[in-house]
C-alpha cells in the first residue's frame, strides 16, 4: 500500500520505498503541499508559515485574517486571477470572460494500479506495481472542476502526474494552460539544472542557483527540441553524484513544453511543467474534459547517482514497451554517413558483406531509397521505392541482405512532404500551411498536417505496404525540422489553437497503431539525431538516435548529460568515420567504439573502408558488445567523472548483484610526464575482493570506491579505457 489518507485531517500521503508525499486540505478546502522529500512519518504541515505579507491579498472565507494569503501558502495546483500572482498551473476563460479560478476540495478516489491517459503515452504498471490517487477540487464560482492524478509506484520510488480538466457546466470555457504538476515547495535551498543544447550537441547540464523570479526552460518548436530537453533537476547546493538531496522530472511528451520554477519573495519555490501554454488553447464544450500528459518525479537523498537509477528503471520497464524493451539489440550499421544520398542498391550491398563479415546484425538503409530523394530538397511523402536506385526492388536488396545473416532496417521520415513530391501535388492541402502567407521552410521541406485522419491513414497504409513488401525488422523514424506557421485546414478558427496538441495525439495515434500491427519490428525515434529525444517517444521506440554529432569526444559529453534522466538501452550511438563528418576530429576507433557502446551500439561508415587492423578491432568490438551488451544496458549505471570539466570522462555499469563492473571512458588530453589519473568507482560491495580480468590484479571493493584504481597512462589525445572486473567468490 503506498497512498494513505487520515480523512479527519483531510490529509493525503504518498508513500514509496524510501519517500513521502504530502498534501493535506484546510479548513477552507485548499489543498496545500506539504512535503516531498524523505520519509517523515509525521504531518509536516507545522512547516507552512503564515506571515501577513504586505499586498498579498486574503480570500474572501478568511474573514479578516490576514495572515491566511493564497499568494504565500504552497498549493498543489495553482490558479490564476484569485490572489496567488505566482506561476499558475491553469487558466481558463469562463463565458463571460473572466479568467478566475478558485479551486477547493471536494473528494478523492482511490485505485489499484496506475491510471492512464488517453491517447498519451504515460507511465504503465499493474496492480501489484502501483497505486492510483485521484484528488477532485472543483472552483468556487463555476462548474470546472480538475482532477490531480497521482500514481505511485513504490518500489521504485517514482510518482506520476496529470491533471483531468472538467466543464461540468452547460457553455463553452477555453483552457489557456493546464500544467501536468505544480509542485510548491516552501522549505529548501535549491539550485536547478536544465539540459540545454542545439543540434549535433544536446543535453547539456547547466546547473545554477534559483534568483527571484521566474526560470524556464522550454520550447515552441512544436517538438520537445535539441535546444531544451523536458527535464529538470532541482537539487540541494551540496548536491553531488553520491550525496545530497534532489528531485528529477521528466516530461512524457514530444511537442512544445514549459518548464517554469519560480523562486517567491519568501524565498519558496514553486514548479510547474507542462504542455507550453502560448501555442496552446483548447475548447471545452459542456460536459468535456481535457487530460495532460503525464510528468514523472523521483527524489533522492542520496545524489544524482540514485536519481538516475529511479528513472531509468522506470523508463526502460515502465515506459519502452515492446519485444525489444528488455532484451539484447542489434548490432546495426547505418550507411547515412557511409554514402548520404550517394547509392545504390550494389553499394547498400557491398557495406552489408564487409558488416556481416565483421558480426554486425543488420543493416540500415537511412535517407533516400525512395520516390525522387537524391538530395534534401525532394521526395517526402512518396513512400515507394525508387528502383532506379534500389535495382530489382526492396525484397531483393533484404533478400541479399538476410542471406548474409543479417536483418534489415529502413529509415522513414513520416511527418514531412516535399513541396516537389507527388503527395505535395495531389494534396497540396496537407501540408501544414496559413492561407495567404508563405510558409516557413525547414531543410526545404514542410510538415504534414498530423491532425488529419486522412493524413494518418495514408502513412498507415504507406508505411504498412513498405513493411509487407519485404522482410523488414526495424524503422528509423525520423523529423527534421521545427514546426511553425500552425493551421489547419481542418480546424475551425477558435480551434486552430489547439493544433499543436492535436498534432502530437495523431502522431502518438500512428505510432501506437503501426507498433500495434508491427510488434516484431524494432523502432528508433530520431530527429535530426536528439532533437525529440524524450519519454513520450520511448513509450513508441525503445531507443533514440541520441545526436547528429558521431564524434567520439562530443558524443562523451552529449551522452552524459542524457544518462541523468534516460536509460543507456534507449541512446542510439555508433562509432562512424574520422576525420568525423561533423568536426574534423580523429580518434582512435577504440575510443570511438568504447563511447558507442555506452548506448543500442552500431557502425554509421563503410567498414569496407578500414585497414585490416581495423577491420579486426570492429570484429573485436562487436564481440564485446555482445559480452557486456546486458551489463550495459541492464545494469547500474555511474557517472564517474564530469568530462564537461575533467580531463576525462569515465563511466562504469555495475551488475545489480555487484559481482560484475564494467568501467568505460576516454582520457582526452596527454601531457609528458604526466601522473597516471584514478577514477573512483561506486556501487561495489566495500569487502567484496574484485579482479580485473586483464590483468588479474585484486583489489576490495572500498579500496576502489575509496582510493580508485589508476587509469592507463595515456598515449596521445582521446585514451579509450576498459576494465572489466569481476567479484571473486569467498
Ligand atoms: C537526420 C538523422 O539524424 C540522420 O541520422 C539521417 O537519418 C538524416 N536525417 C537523413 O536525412
Amino acid at each position: 500500500m503506498s497512498v494513505y489518507i487520515d480523512e479527519k485531517k483531510c490529509m493525503f500521503c504518498l508513500k514509496t520505498k524510501n519517500t513521502e508525499y504530502q498534501m493535506k486540505a484546510d479548513e477552507y478546502g485548499v489543498l496545500k503541499h506539504l512535503w516531498y522529500g524523505k520519509i517523515v512519518n509525521t504531518d509536516m504541515s507545522y512547516l507552512l508559515e503564515y506571515p501577513d505579507v504586505g499586498f498579498s491579498g486574503n480570500p474572501y472565507c478568511a474573514g479578516n485574517d490576514r495572515t491566511y494569503s493564497l499568494n504565500t501558502l504552497p498549493v498543489e495546483y495553482s490558479c490564476e486571477g484569485t490572489g496567488d500572482y505566482r506561476i499558475s498551473a491553469v487558466s481558463v476563460i469562463h463565458s463571460n470572460g473572466s479568467n478566475a479560478l478558485d479551486l477547493r476540495y471536494k473528494g478523492y478516489s482511490i485505485k489499484k494500479g496506475k491510471y492512464s491517459i488517453k491517447g498519451l503515452p504515460s507511465v504503465y504498471a499493474n496492480e501489484t506495481e502501483a497505486e492510483t490517487l485521484e484528488i477532485i477540487l472543483e472552483d468556487t464560482a463555476s462548474d470546472i472542476e480538475v482532477v490531480l492524478r497521482y500514481g505511485v509506484l513504490e518500489k521504485l520510488d517514482i510518482i506520476t502526474r496529470s491533471a483531468v480538466i472538467r466543464n461540468r457546466g452547460t457553455s463553452t470555457v477555453t483552457l489557456n494552460k493546464a500544467a501536468s504538476l505544480c509542485l510548491d515547495i516552501p522549505y529548501g535551498e535549491w539550485e536547478w539544472i536544465n539540459f540545454h543544447g542545439r543540434h549535433t550537441m544536446e543535453r547539456i547540464p547547466e546547473r545554477k542557483p534559483l534568483f527571484h523570479g521566474i526560470q524556464e526552460s522550454s520550447s515552441t518548436r512544436g517538438t520537445s527540441s535539441h535546444h531544451q530537453n523536458p527535464s529538470v533537476v532541482l537539487c540541494s547546493s551540496d548536491c553531488t553524484e553520491q550525496y545530497g538531496e534532489c528531485i528529477g522530472i521528466f516530461f512524457v511528451y514530444s511537442g512544445s513544453f514549459q518548464t517554469q520554477i519560480e523562486y517567491d519573495q519568501l524565498r519558496q519555490t514553486r514548479l510547474t511543467m507542462g504542455i507550453h501554454p502560448d501555442l496552446f488553447t483548447w475548447r471545452l464544450l459542456s460536459g468535456e474534459e481535457f487530460e495532460t500528459p503525464e510528468a514523472v518525479m523521483t527524489y533522492s537523498v542520496s545524489g544524482f547517482s540514485q536519481m538516475s537509477h529511479n528513472f531509468h528503471k522506470v523508463i526502460r520497464e515502465n515506459i519502452c514497451r515492446g519485444k525489444y524493451k528488455l532484451i539484447e539489440r542489434p548490432v546495426l550499421i547505418n550507411n547515412w554517413e557511409a554514402t548520404y544520398f550517394d547509392f545504390d542498391a550494389e553499394k547498400i550491398l557491398n557495406i552489408a558483406k564487409e558488416a556481416s563479415k565483421l558480426g554486425v546484425d543488420m543493416l540500415v538503409l537511412d535517407d533516400g531509397w525512395f520516390g525522387k530523394r537524391n538530395g534534401d530538397c525532394s521526395g517526402l511523402g512518396d513512400w515507394f521505392v525508387n528502383e532506379n536506385k534500389i535495382q530489382g526492388g526492396l525484397g531483393k536488396l533484404v533478400q541479399n541482405v538476410k542471406s548474409l545473416g543479417m536483418r534489415f532496417g529502413i529509415w522513414f521520415e513520416p511527418e514531412m512532404i516535399s513541396e516537389d513530391s507527388d503527395l505535395y501535388r495531389s494534396h497540396p492541402d496537407w501540408a501544414i500551411k496559413i492561407p495567404g502567407r508563405q510558409p516557413v521552410r525547414g531543410r526545404y521541406q514542410l510538415l504534414l498536417d498530423m491532425s488529419r485522419q486522412d493524413v494518418q491513414d495514408y502513412l498507415y497504409n504507406v508505411i504498412c505496404n513498405i513493411l509487407k513488401s519485404a522482410d523488414i525488422s526495424y524503422i528509423k523514424w525520423d523529423m527534421n525540422r521545427s514546426i511553425s506557421d500552425w493551421y489547419s485546414a481542418n480546424l475551425s478558427s477558435e480551434r486552430q489553437g489547439e493544433l499543436p496538441h492535436r498534432y502530437m495525439l495523431g502522431l502518438y495515434a500512428l505510432l501506437e497503431r503501426l507498433t500495434s500491427e508491427f510488434p516484431d519490428v524494432l523502432f528508433e525515434g530520431c530527429s535530426g539525431g536528439g532533437g525529440r529525444f524524450d519519454a513520450g517517444m520511448l513509450y513508441y521506440c525503445p531507443q533514440i538516435w541520441c545526436s547528429d554529432d558521431t564524434d567520439a569526444f562530443e558524443r562523451t559529453m552529449i551522452q552524459y548529460g542524457t544518462s541523468f534522466i534516460y536509460p543507456i538501452s534507449t541512446v542510439g550511438s555508433h562509432v562512424s568515420t574520422v576525420p568525423n563528418h561533423q568536426t574534423g576530429r580523429i580518434t582512435p576507433i577504440e575510443t570511438r567504439a568504447v563511447t558507442a557502446m555506452a548506448g543500442s551500439f552500431g557502425y554509421e561508415l563503410d567498414l569496407g573502408t578500414l585497414s585490416e587492423k581495423e577491420k579486426a578491432d570492429v570484429a573485436l568490438q562487436i564481440k564485446k558488445f555482445k559480452k557486456f551488451g546486458s551489463l550495459i544496458h541492464g545494469g547500474k549505471y555511474y557517472r564517474l567523472s564530469n568530462p564537461l570539466k575533467d580531463n576525462n570522462a569515465l563511466w562504469s555499469y555495475v551488475s545489480d548483484d555487484k559481482k560484475e563492473v564494467l568501467v568505460h571512458g576516454v582520457i582526452f588530453r596527454t601531457e609528458p610526464n604526466m601522473k597516471r589519473m584514478t577514477v573512483k568507482l561506486c556501487g561495489l560491495e566495500p569487502d567484496g575482493y574484485y579482479q580485473i580480468e586483464d590483468t588479474l590484479e585484486v583489489y576490495t571493493g572500498s579500496a576502489l570506491m575509496k582510493g580508485g584504481m589508476l587509469l592507463p597512462a595515456p598515449w596521445g589525445d582521446y585514451t579509450p579505457v576498459e576494465f572489466y572486473l569481476k567479484r571473486l567468490e569467498k
